[in-house]
């Protein structure tokens, strides 16, 4: 392992998501899935981080990380809570912890939608009828309206291609419906053009009000898709199965505008992102039309590989691609016994400083995340923080790879000193640092 430095313009931060902190509310679709004991573990999101009703102890905590920025996403059941009445409190509430951030120095990127429904919507359809996409531009516009004096950079929808996969291929997440792929297409459509519009929306608010600063995107979640042994079938269903129906059907629809096969009809046909928002977590070996963890690979605790390298072809093929600065809006790995975090952390932020090296606009990159939380299906138990939090108190403590991610915040370099103080000894060696 070598030192090496990070661009001091390079924004570093975590992502969160409302539904998996904040606890409390139970008008959504995942109260509801939770209730009906879906959740392998047991768990339950209702508590969660309690994070609700300690914005303050937890804006602390982002501090003492020296965040530059802080990935947070706003819950449309508390703000709509019956179709067409929004709630003051709940926007005022969202309002006090961005003013905080801000009084701090750190930078809101806010996510309109990550997972979660009201459930008027969930019982009217959710995202499988057309009118969804006027529900959700309503949506933003109000959001917009109250909050777009603080908020430059938005993302409206996190990963539309995970969540109607597990909602309608896989049937583990809320609506629960398992192997339609006309539905997973159908919602898609609706995805894809609910972005384009509250893409204009949000655009048209804001200069409106004189904020001719602000930036629209959406964070897309990227594997690399590996055929197995190069084999012209194991290529052709990598390329044009498993990468267009997971990813390029929504890339090319929410950054182009472009309705492409088969998805079908007509998209607004301009630019439609500002930013390019990429979450990476790992690859997959293509295996005909079957999904593998390549054998003998270094896993975290879900069993999905640690693969660094493939942050670095992700983001420089769709660099070229689309030209649009990145976001690197969500990357990191669960590890209960923070055994290998640190190294997580070092051989992807070697990946950035590669990246940028090589002339690929990343702007930011945002750990996910700030404190263990609900991790949808999976329950509290899969543990991604930064910070150990105890759900018996609510007891948050700042693990040792957050102490070292503080120090990278700090300094945006990893030095000799750090890598003895925090990677020797960590128990994976993680492939691409085996090259340094
Ligand atoms: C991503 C989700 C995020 C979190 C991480 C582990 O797919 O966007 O909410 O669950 O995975």
């Amino acid at each position: 392992m070598k030192p090496f430095s990070l661009p001091r313009d390079l924004l570093l931060g975590v992502a969160t998501a409302s539904l998996q902190i904040e606890g409390g509310d139970r008008n959504n679709s995942w109260f509801r899935w939770c209730e009906q004991g879906h959740i392998k573990d047991g768990s339950h999101c209702v508590v969660a981080d309690d994070h609700w009703n300690r914005v303050e102890e937890d804006v602390s905590l982002i501090e003492k990380l020296n965040l530059g920025v802080y990935r947070m996403s706003l819950e449309w059941s508390r703000i709509e809570p019956t179709e067409g009445q929004f709630s003051r409190d709940a926007l005022d509430h969202y309002r006090r912890e961005i003013e905080l951030l801000l009084e701090k120095g750190i930078k809101p990127l806010v996510t309109l939608h990550h997972f979660s429904n009201p459930l008027w919507l969930e019982d009217s359809g959710a995202w499988l009828e057309a009118n969804v996409i006027e529900r959700f531009s309503r949506y933003t516009e109000y959001v917009v309206e109250s909050l777009g004096d603080l908020v430059r950079d938005w993302i409206t929808i996190n990963e539309p291609n995970v969540y109607l996969f597990h909602g309608y291929i896989e049937g583990i997440w809320p609506p629960g419906i398992k192997g339609s792929p006309s539905k997973y297409l159908r919602a898609a459509k609706n995805m894809v053009l609910a972005h384009q519009l509250a893409y204009e929306f949000i655009h048209r608010i804001q200069k409106a009000k004189g904020h001719e600063d602000t930036r629209v995107g959406v964070a897309h979640h990227l594997r690399v898709f590996q055929p197995e042994g190069g084999s012209y079938f194991n290529r052709t269903t990598a390329r044009f199965y498993f990468r267009r129906l997971f990813e390029d059907i929504f890339l090319e629809g929410m950054t182009g505008g472009k309705l492409i096969f088969p998805l079908i009809g007509s998209g607004c046909s301009k630019r439609c992102s500002d930013f390019l928002g990429i979450n990476y977590y790992t690859r997959d070996i293509v295996k005909g039309m079957n999904l593998e963890v390549l054998k003998g690979s270094l896993t975290n605790n879900l069993g999905w590989e640690i693969y660094p390298a493939g942050l670095f072809e992700i983001c420089h093929r769709n660099w070229k691609q689309y030209g649009l600065p990145i976001v690197i809006a969500e990357n990191g790995t669960c590890d209960e016994k923070d055994a290998f975090r640190a190294r997580y952390i070092y051989d992807h932020l070697y990946q950035v400083h590669r990246l940028r090296e090589s002339g690929v606009n990343i702007e930011a990159y945002c750990h996910w995340t700030l404190m263990d939380n609900f991790e949808w299906a999976e329950g509290l138990s899969s543990r991604f923080g930064l910070v150990e939090v105890d759900f018996n108190n609510q007891e948050r403590k700042i693990r040792k790879s957050g102490e070292f991610y503080a120090e990278i915040c700090e300094k945006k370099e990893i030095t000799e000193k750090m890598i003895s103080d925090y990677l020797v000894g960590e128990s994976q060696v993680a492939e691409e640092s085996k090259e340094l």
